[in-house]
């Protein structure tokens, strides 16, 4: 339904109107579409500072400073992918806000398996996986007020029709597209509407406080427990078994010490 011929790709640019028509709830009824800029966070935090509506969603076609999680860029290149970042004004306390991230994730993973047909499944706590391979990638960054959260703006990247070459060396062995998996092209209209429809149901959950829906869902959706992990917080690497998220969203190890550590962030690698 929503792949498209090779040929078709150059006459293929992002609409916002096609998008705001299949947009079904609050998020997304407010689009900024921006051919280029340098992070769609940064716009993104500049209007939630201006008192733009709830679930506006800022969309690039390209990112000349696309951020990733612990100091990292991503990258941005245009017609190609999917960057954009959400307004949201959830009433939570700042130690939740991981569920912003967990929330977002369950969301695009739906959506994106219901699109591509594909087996995404979510790395702890914000990659979206085929396989071993990063199909994109969730940053989740607040402002808070009294240990409350005011705005968080919740960016998105998906590689959708990005081909290998486009990529740096050091990310080719890591990183994959819906396309190198399907070997189609998708159109990104239909892959925004879709994933802004599915955060939107998750959303709700979220701010009616069923926190256990919201992470049972999670766990059927993740690749992440049950495994051997290693993680990198700073200058100090763990590895444990990952056993459970909690409440907040936070990674629970067990330690070959037989102890436990509450992982609040940090680099994970799946181990085999
Ligand atoms: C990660 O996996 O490290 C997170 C990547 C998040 C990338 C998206 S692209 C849209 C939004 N704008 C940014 O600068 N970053 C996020």
């Amino acid at each position: 339904m929503n792949y498209l011929r090779n040929n078709q790709l150059k006459s293929v640019a992002i609409s916002s109107e096609d998008i705001r028509t299949g947009i079904k709830g609050v998020i997304g009824k407010e689009i900024f579409f921006c051919k280029a800029v340098d992070s769609t966070n940064t716009i993104a935090s500049g209007l939630a500072d201006k008192g733009v509506v709830e679930g506006a969603v800022v969309v690039a076609d390209s990112q000349s400073r696309g951020r990733g999680r612990l100091g990292r860029s991503w990258v941005s290149p245009p017609g190609v992918n999917v960057y954009m970042s959400i307004v949201l004004r959830p009433e939570m306390e700042s130690k939740d806000a991981t569920l912003i991230t967990i929330m977002t994730a369950v969301g695009c993973t739906i959506a994106l398996r219901g699109v591509t047909g594909l087996d995404i499944t979510i790395k702890w706590p914000n990659d979206l996986m085929v396989y071993e391979k990063k199909l994109g990638g969730i940053l989740t960054e607040t402002r808070v007020a009294n240990k409350r959260i005011e705005h968080a703006i919740t960016g998105i990247g998906i590689n959708v029709n990005m081909d290998l070459d486009a990529l740096p060396d050091d990310v080719r062995e890591v990183a994959t597209s819906i396309k190198m998996e399907t070997g189609r092209l998708f159109s990104r209209t239909e892959v925004i509407k879709e994933v802004l429809n599915g955060i939107d149901n998750w959303y709700n959950i979220l701010k009616e406080k069923k926190h256990s829906e919201l992470l049972s869902q999670w766990k059927l959706l993740t690749s992440t427990l049950g495994r051997k992990v290693e993680i990198t917080l700073g200058n100090e690497t763990l590895t444990g078994l990952a056993e459970f998220i909690n409440d907040e969203g936070m990674l629970v190890l067990r330690l070959p010490s037989g102890a436990s550590k509450v992982i609040r962030c940090g680099d994970l690698k799946l181990l085999r």
